[in-house]
């Protein structure tokens, strides 16, 4: 009885913990905080499960702890592998692994115990779930690291391929729920809902990736709530229930910033050749030099840095710190404009700037900066593109168009630091780098801040 309570109670503290993590995860100065929370209820959980006698009975010891180690070793070592602009790509993977856990936990159960209807319902529905997470995030992954391209996955109508894929999924889940079913047929139900999961990704433009994958993220949350209640596990409902929510919260978001449905992103409507960008033959970038943007930042009042995805690419944070130290040191007002969007994951530039110290009230987001751009002297663009594109505010034609844009125009001067004149990630023009105020700063970002920095310590 007093072992029954512990248990109990130490899976309360771990929803706590879950719920008051996840909240400090909202800003980046307490998210390292939030992080410890939710692994501390985490573990409490695992540990929990462990000493369950309910549940572990003549469990083997020795194969969980093998298992926790090697995966704990893989997820360790991977975490601090991977560079930030390969996050996506490890989300995704990470992501996947919860949908296959949830199908494994269900494919056990389906095949080991007589369930009633109720319990069929829930672990079919935490395999359809899974396996569609699974099969989805690795594809996601796939084409988010450029090992497939979107046209190797697509067919003709692959649309209408997919509802009719869909139908067949929900009328063979009714079947089975209704149904004693066969194990020959749970398996056959099992790669459909895994081929299912591929295709339902596979038409989704590369852009629209970081969307899907936080859409697949609620999925995974959603399954592993199914096998929480599969097992009556009051932590794992709860833990499923937060990802699920934070998942499609994100997701809408994401959906918002990129004035887009989750519709059209699901099927595929993002087009970078479908209008956008007129033709800018003709039009010359004026560019600039480090003396040159020297002197114009140093003697100016106010500076606004917009960081983009470029900034990530280059590792420029530091060196862009150390701008912003000098600067501020010779009287100028440093500021940041943040779009939700910038990069290439919710909050991208957020953690660089942070890893940088750059402190959080300097940050300003998109409403916050465009009410600040028309009194701002000069605004430094460090590899961002799209987030800056003016052709979401006056070109109807533009896949863009209707985004919220930064209106860095309405600063007096523009910098755009970036290698060349090709596009961000939506492929279309941007007719801001012809500009009249518009100069353009070749090169890597982090080389062109370094030698800025050194040049603004001359003057
Ligand atoms: P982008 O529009 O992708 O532009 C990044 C620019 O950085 C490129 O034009 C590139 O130009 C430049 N660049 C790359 N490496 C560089 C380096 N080493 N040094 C200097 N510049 C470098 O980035 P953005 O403005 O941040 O916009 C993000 C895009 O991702 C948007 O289209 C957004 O919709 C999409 N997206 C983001 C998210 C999230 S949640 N962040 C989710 C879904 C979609 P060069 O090659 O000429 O250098």
């Amino acid at each position: 009885m007093l072992f029954e309570t512990i248990i109990e109670i130490s899976y309360l503290i771990g929803t706590v913990l879950f719920v008051w993590g996840l909240r400090q995860l909202g800003s980046p100065d307490t998210a390292r905080k939030g992080n410890m929370l939710a692994t501390i209820g985490m573990s409490l959980g695992i540990v929990a499960v462990l000493i369950d006698p309910t549940i572990t009975g003549d469990n083997n010891y020795l194969w969980i702890a093998g298992g926790i180690a090697l995966g704990g070793i893989i997820g360790w070592l991977a975490a601090k592998k991977i560079q930030m602009t390969a996050m996506p790509q490890m989300v995704s993977v990470f992501n996947g692994l919860g949908g296959a856990s949830a199908v494994v936990l269900s494919m056990v159960e389906l095949m080991t115990v007589d369930l009633d209807m109720g319990g069929r319902t829930i672990s079919l529905f935490a395999l359809l779930i899974g396996s569609i997470a699974f099969t989805g995030s690795m594809l996601a992954y796939l084409k988010l690291d450029g090992k497939i391209w979107d046209s190797q996955v697509t067919w003709p109508k692959h649309n209408i391929i997919n509802q009719v894929l869909l139908v067949v999924c929900i009328a063979f889940f009714v079947y089975l729920v209704v149904q004693t079913p066969s194990t020959g047929l749970i398996i056959a139900f099992l790669l459909l809902s895994l081929f299912y999961g591929w295709s339902f990704v596979a038409p989704i433009g590369g852009a629209d990736m970081p969307v899907v994958i936080s859409l697949l993220n609620s999925f995974t949350g959603l399954s592993a709530a199914a096998a929480g209640l599969i097992y009556g596990n009051n932590l794992m409902i709860v833990g499923g229930i937060l990802v699920g929510a934070s998942g499609t919260i994100l997701t809408v978001l994401m959906c918002e910033a990129m004035n887009r449905s989750l519709f059209n992103v699901l099927i595929g409507g993002f087009s970078a050749s479908g209008g956008g960008g007129k033709d800018e033959s003709g039009q010359v970038a004026k560019s600039t030099n480090a003396i040159d943007s020297a002197i114009l930042l140093n003697y100016s009042g106010s500076v606004m840095f917009v960081p983009g995805y470029g900034l990530a690419v280059a590792q420029a944070q530091k060196a862009l710190k150390e701008l912003d130290d000098v600067l501020e040191s010779n009287g100028v007002d440093v500021k940041y404009a943040i779009h939700p969007v910038a990069g290439r994951m919710p909050g991208h530039m957020n953690v660089l700037l942070a890893e940088a110290d750059v402190p959080y009230p300097k940050l300003l987001d998109l409403d916050d900066a465009n009410a600040a751009l028309p009194g701002t002297d000069v605004v430094v663009i460090v590899g961002a593109n799209d987030v800056v594109n003016p052709a979401a505010e006056d070109d109807p034609s533009s896949s863009i168009y209707g985004m919220p844009v930064l209106k860095v125009w309405e600063a007096k001067h523009v910098i755009v630091m970036k290698r060349s004149m090709s596009p961000g990630y939506a492929g279309i023009q941007n007719q801001l780098f012809f500009h009249e105020k518009t100069k353009m700063f070749f090169g890597d970002a982090k080389d062109s801040i370094q030698t800025l920095l050194s040049e603004v310590k001359n003057l």
